[in-house]
Order: structure tokens, then C-alpha cells, then sequence
């Protein structure tokens, strides 16, 4: 048996790969000190013919992407940033793939005896009503849309040069009190459960995840404001969503199945 990793020690590759045990086959895990972006760097290798299974953390992204074309913004050693390249059965549906992704992310940290995790659509783990975690699902171009890099970024603790904007807004793992993990042995049990709800979801698609994704539903029932890049806002009530993950709102015009876009409460 392997000695559990001790909560200072640095993200490691082999204390990962002591963490994963048989699971270390399935994955081939690398940690850099410091790149642009992980997604980046996992995509370009998806062209070359990476496998499945590849990992990329780094302890510092110079270039980190958010979704909606943002940047994300993370500090070396205060949060988790990685990236996992995973190829699909061909014509399998990626419908619901990025809130399937957010359940497994909550399975875990509610394993740590987190409370208050939950989920907002599309794929923003929050803790307490504040962001914990995001998820950045990208295709390569060049490659079959079966291959998908899945980027996750996971704020451990609350950085000194957090930006204005994001005080207010962005949890840390360490809000909790509780004792935070290695984050080797966080690193470990994220792929762990990635790997089940992966392998699930190429048989099953989404519709395997959606009652546990809706048992964590930040805001069902709420009154919300969609913002869109494509279209005006819009106001309704948060309906939960449908067997592909589409976003149901009602609004003065009916239940709207709503595929892309941000929301967030609306005001009282
Ligand atoms: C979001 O906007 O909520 C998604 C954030 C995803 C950030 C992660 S950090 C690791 C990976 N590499 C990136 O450049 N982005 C993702």
C-alpha cells in the first residue's frame, strides 16, 4: 500500500500515480511547471495522435481559457489546473458532456465532506452559491469530434492577487475549513472519477448523469437572467433540463430549450 500524500506536498507524477493504483494504466499523467494553457498544449497533442488517457497539470498557466472566449484566471499553487484528452467510440453524442463532467467533479469533492457543493448550468461547480470549479470541454480541429480535451480548473485556496472582479464571486476549497487534501491525491480521485462517469457516459450518453446532475441543481425553480453572445437576455424560471442538458427556462413565451449561454440569478 502506498502512504496517502501528505497535504503540502507539491502535485507530483508518481504520488498521482501511486494515488491512481490499477487506474495508472488508463492514464498518462505529466505536470509542467508552468505553460500557457493545458487545453492549449492537450489539443495540439490530440492532432499528433495523443492517446486517451493523457494528462496535462501545470502549476501555472500564463494563457488559462474560460469559457465564452474568457480568460481564466489562476495562481501557481493556490488552485488545480488540468487537462484530460479523451477519445470517444466514433458517433457517439457529446450532447450533455460538460454537465456529466460536473458530476463527477461534485461527486468528489462531497467525498471530502464538502458541504454545500452544487452546480450551475452549464458545467460551474459552486460552493456555497460561489464558483468553485469550471470546466472548458474543447475538439481539436483535424481530429474526429469524438476527441474531446476536457480542461478543469479547481480554486484550492483564495489567492492574494484574486482580481477585484472575482472577490465577490469565487470560492476556494479552503473556504471550507476543512483540511484540504494533497493535491496529488485531489488530482487522483478527479480522473478516478472521470474514468467511471466517461466510460458511462460512451454507453449511456447524458441521460445516465442528468438525475444526479438535477439533484445538485444550484437553480431549479429560481428566477434567472440568460445571457447569450448571440441573442438578447432573457428572464424566466429555471425548469431544470432535458435528457441532452439543454437548459429548460420558462419564460412569458413558454419553455425555452436553451443550448449555450450564462446564467445567473435574477435579482428580487
Ligand atoms: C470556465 O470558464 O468556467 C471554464 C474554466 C476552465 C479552466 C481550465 S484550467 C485547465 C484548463 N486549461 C485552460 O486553459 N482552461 C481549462
Amino acid at each position: 500500500m502506498n502512504p496517502a500524500a501528505s497535504p503540502d506536498e507539491p502535485l507530483s507524477i508518481a504520488a498521482v500515480a501511486a494515488e491512481l493504483r490499477e487506474l495508472s494504466c488508463r492514464f498518462d499523467v505529466d505536470v509542467v511547471a508552468e505553460c500557457d494553457s493545458t487545453n492549449a498544449r492537450l489539443l495540439a497533442q490530440a492532432e499528433t495522435g495523443a492517446p486517451s488517457g493523457r494528462v496535462l497539470a501545470a502549476l501555472r498557466q500564463t494563457a488559462g481559457r474560460g469559457r465564452r472566449g474568457r480568460s481564466w484566471f489562476s495562481s501557481a499553487n493556490d488552485s488545480l489546473t488540468f487537462s484530460l484528452l479523451w477519445r470517444f467510440p466514433p458517433n457517439t453524442s457529446l450532447a450533455g458532456l460538460s454537465l456529466a463532467v460536473g458530476v463527477a467533479l461534485a461527486r468528489v469533492l462531497e467525498e471530502l465532506e464538502l458541504p454545500g457543493v452544487a452546480l450551475k448550468w452549464p458545467n460551474d461547480v459552486l460552493l456555497n452559491g460561489r464558483k468553485l470549479a469550471g470546466v472548458l470541454i474543447e475538439l481539436a480541429p483535424g481530429v474526429p469530434p469524438q476527441v474531446v480535451v476536457i480542461g478543469i480548473g479547481i480554486n484550492l485556496r483564495r489567492p492574494r492577487d484574486l482580481p477585484e472582479a472575482l472577490q465577490s464571486t469565487a470560492a476556494a476549497l479552503a473556504d471550507s475549513g476543512l483540511p484540504l487534501p494533497a493535491t496529488s491525491t485531489l488530482l487522483a480521485r478527479l480522473l478516478t472519477a472521470l474514468s467511471t462517469e466517461l466510460t458511462r457516459f460512451a454507453v449511456a450518453g447524458f441521460a445516465s448523469a442528468r438525475e444526479q446532475w438535477l439533484d445538485r441543481h444550484a437553480f431549479q425553480g429560481r428566477a434567472v437572467r440568460l445571457l447569450s453572445d448571440f441573442a438578447e437576455p432573457l428572464e424566466g424560471l429555471c425548469r431544470g433540463i432535458d435528457s441532452d442538458g439543454a437548459l429548460l427556462l420558462e419564460t412569458v413565451a413558454g419553455v425555452q430549450r436553451i443550448i449555450t449561454g450564462e446564467i445567473s440569478l435574477r435579482p428580487a
